[in-house]
């Protein structure tokens, strides 16, 4: 039986587990229902919306690394009246609180589809996406652009109450100040990392490997560097921090917390074991009850520093 109180906080929105499904790697919710339980999950955040649908990069579009995983997807996705009819239905059934995850090329773009959105019960807050590498309008662009983060975080606050969690990139010098800049614009909390830009060449034709050229990183080969981007926000920066990067086990996701963050994201390991979050959940309860823990959130930020 578990003691331990595993909720979290994410501005106004109370999370029965640190443990959401990243973006990009469980779709819609759909096909990871089959595999796992989601009433079990802290939230779902689905596969970036975008006003219009987008078919995204052609292929090759992902490759394995020695680590982890290159993709160029491309913000391949059915567009925002689609996932309106389509697929809020479903998500809306699971019990599992869901974050949309939002891309734009534009910040009217990114206001228009929170302003569409806002209505829907099913959603309970918004992960804006302004750090996508693989796209050629919007993504980094912007993540790279304190000034642009700051205004599309203010536009976007300027139109809804439900949480907003600006998902930063890695791709920057110092992170703690695409924070500050969302948080000074009043975001909830930030995620990091998205993906680090990575790419690949095939040594017998000499080409790219990806269409794209370049791709995103992601696996076990960038949880240290996700690891020491959420320790740099956490020193400089008093906002909710949600870990993503290479978290593979629960052992990961304590180190994570205690790093900085109240909650956390799993992405690649769901191509690889889709019970993961199932598994974790298990890990972190059984290290929490083995520690005398009894509220999950008194390990973020709990590092001991010489
Ligand atoms: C195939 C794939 C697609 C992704 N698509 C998105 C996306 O649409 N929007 C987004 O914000 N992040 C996207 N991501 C990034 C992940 O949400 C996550 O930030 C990143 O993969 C790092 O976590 P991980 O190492 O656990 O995978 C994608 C990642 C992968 C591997």
């Amino acid at each position: 039986m578990s003691k331990v109180d595993l909720n979290v906080k994410i501005g106004n929105l109370t999370l029965r587990n640190p443990i959401m499904l990243a973006s990009g790697t469980v779709g819609y919710g759909n096909e990871i229902s089959e595999f796992i339980d989601l009433k079990k999950i802290g939230a779902i955040v689905t596969k970036s919306i975008s006003l219009k649908p987008r078919k995204g990069n052609k292929p090759q579009r992902i490759l394995e690394t020695a680590a982890g995983m290159l993709n160029a997807i491309g913000l391949a996705n059915v567009g925002i009246e689609k996932f309106i009819t389509e697929k809020i239905p479903f998500l809306k059934k699971q019990d599992a609180p869901i974050i949309c995850n939002i891309a734009a090329s534009t910040i009217e773009e990114y206001v228009e589809c929170v302003r569409m959105l806002d209505n829907e019960d099913g959603i309970h807050a918004f992960e804006i996406n302004v750090s996508c590498p693989n796209v050629k309008e919007g993504g980094l662009q912007f993540g790279n652009d304190i000034k642009m983060v700051g205004k599309i975080t203010e536009k976007v606050r300027a139109n809804t109450a439900k949480p907003i969690i600006i998902k930063l990139s890695p791709n920057v010098s110092y992170i703690s100040d695409f924070a500050q800049a969302a948080k000074k614009e009043g975001a909830d909390a930030v995620s990091a990392i998205n993906t680090l830009v990575g790419t690949a060449f095939n040594i017998k034709t000499r080409k790219p490997i990806l269409y794209n050229i370049t791709g995103g990183l992601s696996g076990p080969a960038i949880k240290s560097i996700a690891l020491a981007k959420v320790f740099e926000i956490h020193k400089k920066v008093d906002i909710p921090i949600i870990g993503i990067g290479g978290i593979m086990n629960w052992q990961d996701t304590v180190e994570f917390m205690i790093a900085g963050s109240s909650a956390i994201q799993l992405g690649t390991v769901n191509f690889i074991d889709p019970t993961t979050a199932e598994k974790v959940l298990s890990g972190l309860t059984d290290y929490c009850n083995e520690n005398n823990i009894e509220q999950v959130s008194s390990l973020t930020g709990s590092y001991q520093l010489n």
